[in-house]
């Protein structure tokens, strides 16, 4: 079985770990573990939640005990709102009364919520510990389990208490897939159809390509399909380069850079999906279904300040579309909308910039007051009451 493996690699960091990414692989986690640990690692605080430890927990146990790791089992519980202060208190604790030392390490089985709480526990508990992650959603594959972003959520906004702190290596077992809820996987392709969006017309077209060829309504029922599996690797795989890419060259998303190799293009559709969500309180759209209309709005933007042609337009939007359906927007306050723009703008403590679209895979960070307001108002109301999809 060929497991595929892309390396990340960065500038200013002593550690290169390896993303690695197959099927059935949890049996043989253990072994991967102790190849990416010091031989001196003992005990091994596994965080998940309940609902994925429940389906995968006993197996990914087995494997690490079978190296000869002493694990221990953290379950917060489900949803966004766990992350958060209180939850990363107790998370230390537990560190703490199970004596975990230097050597020791963590390692996060599931989403991006457990995965940026284990991590930033990690970063500061005795001021680093290894880290692993196993992520189990489309999403913390292709986004968050890369990168060494971590942090939880507090009062004053969302991920904005976090440390970086590289993983020792991701370890990515597409079958987790099949027991994804479809929303979580619409919402985690929106991710995808983004990065694509401003990456190549290679990983544009092989994303168009996999939404084409396998439609995602019958996602679970393909996975007996060789064919399927393996593209979905490809893609998941390809993703991940193109995140790890941008991140090797400025891992800590340094501010004043504004040209299209920043990180800060990965955020290309998500001024308005943070707006979006703010609105309606993180209760109507999942993140990823929030950056579904980030996206159709970035693009339809570019698109009448005439810097983004309607053939790439009509191409985003067409995979956008087979992705599936996002929920409705048509009731939400655009002036509300506008408002909460300003609050991107706090918090990277700069004007309000838009990331926008030249051609597929040409971002251009644009300044908000080199665009009328007027526009940006009827591209609202057309992508939000108009029903482009
Ligand atoms: N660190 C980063 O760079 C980065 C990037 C993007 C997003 N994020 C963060 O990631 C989080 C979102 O991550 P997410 O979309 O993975 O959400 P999530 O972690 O909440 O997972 C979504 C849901 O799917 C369930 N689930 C997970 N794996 C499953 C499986 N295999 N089968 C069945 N159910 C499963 C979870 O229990 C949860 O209910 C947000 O907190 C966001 O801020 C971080
Ligand atoms: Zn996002």
């Amino acid at each position: 079985m060929e497991i595929k493996k892309v390396t990340v690699k960065l500038e200013n960091n002593p550690h290169e770990y390896a993303v690695e990414i197959g099927h059935d692989l949890l049996g043989t986690s253990g072994v991967w573990a102790r190849e990416c640990l010091s031989p001196k690692t003992r005990k091994i605080a596994l965080v998940s939640n309940r609902k994925v430890f429940g389906l995968y927990g006993k197996a990914v146990t087995r494997a690490f005990e079978s190296q000869n790791f002493q694990t221990r089992v953290f379950l917060m519980k489900d949803g966004e709102r766990h992350k958060n202060f209180r939850v990363l208190e107790s998370l230390l604790e537990f560190f703490g009364e199970n004596k975990l030392t230097r050597t020791d390490a963590v390692v996060a089985v599931g989403g991006g919520v457990v995965g940026d709480l284990a991590g930033f526990a990690a970063a500061i508990f005795l001021r680093g510990l290894a880290f692993l992650q196993m992520p189990t959603t489309f999403l913390s594959m292709i986004d968050s389990s890369v990168g060494g972003k971590t942090g939880v959520n507090s009062g004053f906004g969302k991920n904005l208490i976090g440390a970086f702190h590289q993983p020792r290596g991701v370890l990515i077992d597409v079958k987790t897939l099949k027991t994804l809820p479809r929303r979580e996987l619409v919402a985690g392709f929106c991710e995808a159809v983004k990065q694509a969006a401003i990456a190549d017309r290679k990983l544009f077209n092989q994303t168009a390509e996999f939404t084409k060829n396998f439609s995602l309504s019958k996602f679970k029922r393909s996975f007996s399909d060789e064919k399927f599996v393996d593209a979905l690797e490809n893609l998941i795989a390809a993703q991940i380069a193109f995140k790890a890419k941008i991140v090797m060259q400025d891992e800590r998303e340094a501010v004043e850079r504004s040209d299209e190799k920043s990180r800060k293009i990965l955020n290309f559709g998500h001024t308005l999906a943070h707006a979006l969500e703010k609105v309606t309180d993180y209760k109507r759209f999942k993140h990823g279904e929030a950056v579904g209309y980030g996206i159709l709005f970035a693009a339809a933007l570019s698109k009448k300040l005439e810097i983004l042609d309607e053939n790439e337009l009509n191409l985003l939007n067409d995979v956008l579309c087979r992705v599936g359906k996002l929920p409705d927007a048509q009731n939400i306050n655009l002036e509300k909308v506008s408002e909460a723009f300003a609050f991107d703008k706090k918090t990277t403590g700069n004007s309000l910039q838009w990331i926008l679209l030249k051609e597929i895979g040409k971002p251009i960070i644009v300044e908000n007051k080199d665009i009328a307001p007027s526009l940006v108002y009827e591209t609202l109301e057309k992508v939000l009451h108009q029903k482009l999809l």
